[in-house]
C-alpha cells in the first residue's frame, strides 16, 4: 500500500457519487479527485456521475464542481484548460433517494457512459448522503442490480462515509444490509482519519525503526495521550451533530482507529487482512467502563458563547438546529485501558472537542522516568520525562523530548527537542486523506478502510458510555467558553502524579511543533 501509486495503473472507472449536491462532494470529493486527475494518477479513463435529490442538468453540475475545485483546491496554481478538460468527463442525473424508477434510469446512465467512454465495466458507488438515507439507498441501489458487476471481469465497489451507524445496535443492522447485496470485499468503510499521511506513518515509524518498538510497552511507557482538538464549532450541521455530538463523531471512528495504530502489535505481512486483524485485536482488548464508572472515567462538555480574538462566538445552544437546552457533548475526556500483555497498566488518554483554542491533533507517548536520579531536576517533574510527540496536523512530523546538560559549572538538565517536520521535505506535497483513499479504492486496495468487525467493536466500546449518559441524565455536561481547552475538571481524570495535558503551544522554539494559537 505504500509504493507510489504512480508505479499502478489504475483501473478505469466510473465514479457514481450519490449526495452529489452536498457539502462532501464539493469540498472534499471533486477537489481531490481533481488532483488525482491532474497528477495523472486517473489518466482518461473516468468518468464521474451525481446523483442527489437536485434538480440539474450535467452543464449545471460541470459549472458547480468547476467552481468547487476553484474555491477548494489547495494549489492555487490550478491551470484552467485542465480544469475545464476534467470537468468535461463529469455527468449527472437527479435521484429520487425513495423512488425506484430513480435507480433504474441510474443504471442506465451508468451503462450507456459505460459505453460511450469506454470505460470497462467498472463502477464505484461512493455513499455522501444522510446517513437516515442510507439503508434506503442501499436496498434500492442492490435491488435493482448495481450491486453487481457490470460484466464479467469488472469490479463494483461500493464507499460508505461515516457514520456507521448511530449506536451498537444500528451498526449491526447496517452491515447486514450491506451484506445482503455486497460482499465485504465490496465493501470500503472510509474514516479519513486513516488516509492521512501522518496517521500512516505511525506504522512505519513504529515498524520500521529498531529504537522505539524495544520501548513501546508497559515497561518503559508511562501514559499514552491523544488529542484532536478543533477550533471551528460545528459548521451549519446543528441537525446531524445534534444526534451525533463528540463520543459518535470523533471518538467512536477517528480516535479509537489513532489508537489501534500506536498499540497493535507488529502485522506478519503487510497487507489488509494482517493490518486490519491487529487493529481489531487491539478494540477486542479495550477495557469497557462500567455505567457508575462513566462519571469520573470521561468528562463530557459543550462550548458557551465567549469572546475569541476579538469575535463574539456563540454558544453551541445558540447554534442554528440546535436545542436550546441541549445536552449534545461537544467535548469527550476520557481515560481507559487496553487490557493486554503489552499494555497492561497503562492509561490512554484522549480527548476531542469544537471551538478549543486551536486545531491540532497529536499523539503523545510519555516515556517513565528513570529508575534512579543521578542528577537533580529543576525543572517541573511532569515536563522532565522523554516525551514522543506524533503531530498529525498540524505541521505534521515527530518530536523526542530528551533531557541534556546546560552548559555551565554544575548539573543543570533541561529539556530539548529532536524533531522532524514533513514541511522540511522538498519537493513533497502531502497527498489529501481522500485523494489517497479514493486512489486506493479504485485499485482495490482496502487496508486503509475499517471492516465490519472493527466498526461493531468500536461502537462496543463506546456504547456502556452512550448508555450510562441517557440512563443517569444527572451525570454532568460541562460548560466551558468557546476558545478554551475544554471543561477545567478534565484535567483531574490526569492528575496522579502532579501529570497534566499536554497543552501545545505557538511558540515552535519553545514547543518544536507549530500550532496557530
Ligand atoms: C469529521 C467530523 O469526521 O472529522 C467533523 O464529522 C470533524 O466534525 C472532522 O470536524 C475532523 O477532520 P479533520 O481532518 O479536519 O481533523
Amino acid at each position: 500500500m505504500f509504493e507510489s501509486s504512480a508505479e499502478k495503473i489504475p483501473d478505469s472507472c466510473l465514479i457514481v457519487i450519490y449526495g452529489a449536491s452536498g457539502d462532501l462532494t464539493k469540498r472534499m470529493l471533486i477537489p481531490s479527485l481533481y488532483k488525482l486527475y491532474i497528477e495523472n494518477n486517473l489518466k482518461n479513463n473516468f468518468s464521474i456521475l451525481g446523483f442527489s435529490r437536485k434538480e440539474m442538468d450535467d452543464n449545471e453540475f460541470r459549472k458547480k464542481m468547476f467552481e468547487s475545485v476553484m474555491e477548494y483546491n489547495e494549489d492555487k496554481s490550478l491551470q484552467m484548460d485542465h480544469l475545464e478538460e476534467f470537468c468535461k468527463n463529469l455527468y449527472y442525473v437527479r435521484a429520487g433517494y425513495d423512488d425506484i424508477e430513480s435507480y433504474k434510469n441510474l443504471k442506465s446512465h451508468i451503462e450507456e457512459i459505460d459505453k460511450k467512454k469506454n470505460l470497462s465495466g467498472n463502477i464505484l458507488l461512493y455513499m455522501a448522503v444522510p446517513p437516515d438515507n442510507l439503508p434506503d439507498i442501499i436496498e434500492k441501489t442492490g435491488k435493482i442490480g448495481l450491486n453487481k458487476p457490470l460484466n464479467e471481469g469488472s469490479w463494483t465497489r461500493i464507499i460508505l462515509e461515516k457514520p456507521f451507524g448511530h449506536d451498537l445496535e444500528s451498526a449491526i443492522k447496517l452491515n447486514k444490509l450491506t451484506e445482503k447485496y455486497f460482499s465485504e470485499k465490496q465493501i470500503y468503510r472510509i474514516d479519513h482519519y486513516l488516509g492521512k499521511e501522518s496517521v500512516q506513518n505511525i506504522l512505519v515509524t513504529r515498524f520500521s525503526n529498531m529504537i522505539f518498538e524495544p520501548l513501546w510497552n508497559r515497561n518503559y511507557i508511562d501514559r499514552v495521550e491523544i488529542t484532536s482538538a478543533e477550533s471551528i464549532g460545528i459548521e451549519n450541521r446543528g441537525g446531524y451533530y445534534e444526534s451525533s455530538g463528540a463520543l459518535r463523531d470523533v471518538v467512536q471512528n477517528h480516535l479509537m482507529q489513532i489508537v489501534a495504530y500506536i498499540s497493535m502489535e507488529p502485522p506478519s505481512t503487510f497487507d489488509s487482512n494482517s493490518i486490519r486483524d491487529e487493529s481489531m485485536k487491539v478494540f477486542q482488548s479495550l477495557r469497557f467502563l462500567k455505567a457508575e464508572e462513566v462519571e469520573s472515567n470521561v468528562i463530557r462538555g459543550q462550548y458557551t458563547a465567549s469572546h475569541v480574538n476579538g469575535k463574539t462566538i456563540a454558544g453551541y445552544r445558540e447554534e442554528a438546529n440546535v436545542s436550546p437546552v441541549s445536552r449534545t457533548e461537544t467535548f469527550v475526556a476520557m481515560k481507559f485501558f487496553i487490557d493486554n500483555w503489552r499494555w497492561g497498566g497503562v492509561p490512554f488518554y484522549i480527548r476531542t472537542g469544537k471551538r478549543m483554542p486551536t486545531r491540532v491533533t497529536e499523539i503523545v507517548i510519555h516515556f517513565k522516568p528513570t529508575p534512579h536520579y543521578l542528577f537533580k531536576r529543576k525543572t517541573d517533574i511532569a515536563e522532565s520525562y522523554n516525551m514522543l510527540v506524533i503531530r498529525i496536523q498540524p505541521d505534521e512530523g515527530i518530536l523526542i523530548k530528551f533531557a541534556m546538560k546546560v552548559p555551565g559549572t554544575d548539573f543543570k538538565l533541561q529539556n530539548v527537542n529532536m524533531d522532524f517536520h514533513y514541511s522540511d521535505l522538498l519537493n513533497v506535497k502531502l497527498p489529501s486523506a481522500y485523494e489517497k483513499l479514493l486512489l486506493d479504492c479504485i485499485q482495490g486496495d482496502s487496508t486503509l478502510f475499517l471492516r465490519a468487525d472493527a466498526v461493531e467493536a468500536c461502537w462496543k466500546f463506546v456504547q456502556p458510555i452512550l448508555d450510562a449518559w441517557k440512563k443517569y441524565p444527572e451525570i454532568k455536561i460541562y460548560g466551558y467558553p468557546a476558545g478554551t481547552w475544554g471543561p477545567e475538571c478534565s484535567d483531574d481524570l490526569i492528575v496522579e502524579k502532579e501529570l497534566q495535558w499536554r497543552y501545545p503551544c505557538k511558540n515552535k522554539s519553545n514547543d518544536g511543533l507549530y500550532c496557530e494559537l
